[in-house]
């Protein structure tokens, strides 16, 4: 790292916990790879009703440039923000912060993230696809949300259904409440539950229900390779672990802070060697 002075821009991630955070890594590789005079640390926020507003004021106290927000306080800083994006203002939520000379604008990377991830790493074009996503908690309400901006029809399925109706409302007259019928006939099926994690290691969905030419992105990353994703090689289809959706949602947020191309490559060498 080059070394600190007066003059280095600050960035940050708020979270609690947050030191498990990857964003400093990729930032601080990003800043080094584009000779930046910034740096990026961890900044553990406690919970609480007021964790969010008082992150957003201590971000304008300090001149912090940008924040990345993660649990529990993307709510917060999207209510106390000055201004909102409309992906924010739709999802009641935010994971980026920009502070421009104490005006502070309130963004959603994560949908846009794996919109993005899909296109550059996959050559997916979503629009005119016909998009199951199973889940409808925070990561699956912002890429819903993403999905329907970006043209592409939204079948939800959820274990909770009143929160499937909430998700798919987010994709207009695109989006709907979906049922595992629709997993066959959908080009892209995306999984945004936990379900294929640490303890939980089953698939979200029958595997018989996939099939060749489909598309299959779980929003994990760790596991790099989940069951479902062992089904969807099994079965002919592409696929997509969370991973870069983890790289394209941070690329974002520096794209936000500094105005320039990430250096994407530089940071994918901080995925690999943390995730190999
Ligand atoms: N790659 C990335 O950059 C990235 C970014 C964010 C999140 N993620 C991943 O996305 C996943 C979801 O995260 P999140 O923040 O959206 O979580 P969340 O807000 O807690 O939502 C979890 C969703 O999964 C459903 N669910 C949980 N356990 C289930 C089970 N046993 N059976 C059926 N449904 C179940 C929940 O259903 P109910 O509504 O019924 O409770 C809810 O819809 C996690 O694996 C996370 O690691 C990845």
């Amino acid at each position: 790292m080059t070394s600190i002075t007066g003059a280095t821009i600050t960035v940050g991630v708020i979270g609690d916990p947050v030191r498990h955070s990857l964003s400093p890594m990729l930032h601080n590789a990003a800043f080094a790879a584009l000779g930046f005079d910034a740096v990026s640390a961890a900044y553990p926020v406690t919970a609480g009703d007021d964790a969010g507003r008082a992150a957003v004021e201590a971000m304008r106290t300090l001149g912090i440039r940008g924040l990345s927000v993660t649990m529990p306080h993307k709510e917060g800083v999207a209510a106390a923000a000055d201004h909102r994006t409309a992906a924010v203002d739709a999802l009641g939520a935010a994971n980026c912060l920009v502070n421009d000379d104490g005006v502070i604008t309130a963004h959603s990377t994560d949908g846009d993230g794996l919109l993005r991830s899909l296109q550059l790493e996959s050559a997916v074009d979503v629009r005119g696809c016909e998009v199951v996503v199973i889940g409808a908690g925070g990561a699956a309400r912002a890429v819903i949300d993403s999905l329907g901006r970006a043209g592409a029809a939204v079948a939800v399925i959820n274990r909770s259904a009143d929160r499937a109706a909430a998700a798919a409302a987010l994709a207009g007259e695109r989006g709907r409440v979906g049922a595992f019928a629709d997993v066959s006939a959908a080009d892209v099926v995306i999984n945004a539950t936990p379900i294929g994690m640490g303890s939980d290691p089953g698939t979200p969905i029958e595997p018989t229900l996939l099939r060749a030419g489909q598309v299959v992105v779980d929003l994990i990353y760790h596991p790099a390779r989940t069951a479902l994703l062992d089904a969807a090689v099994a079965a002919g289809a592409k696929a997509v672990n969370g991973l870069p959706m983890l790289l394209h949602q941070a690329a974002m947020q520096l794209e936000l802070w500094t105005g320039v191309a990430a250096p994407v490559a530089a940071m994918r060498d901080v995925v690999a060697a943390n995730f190999s």
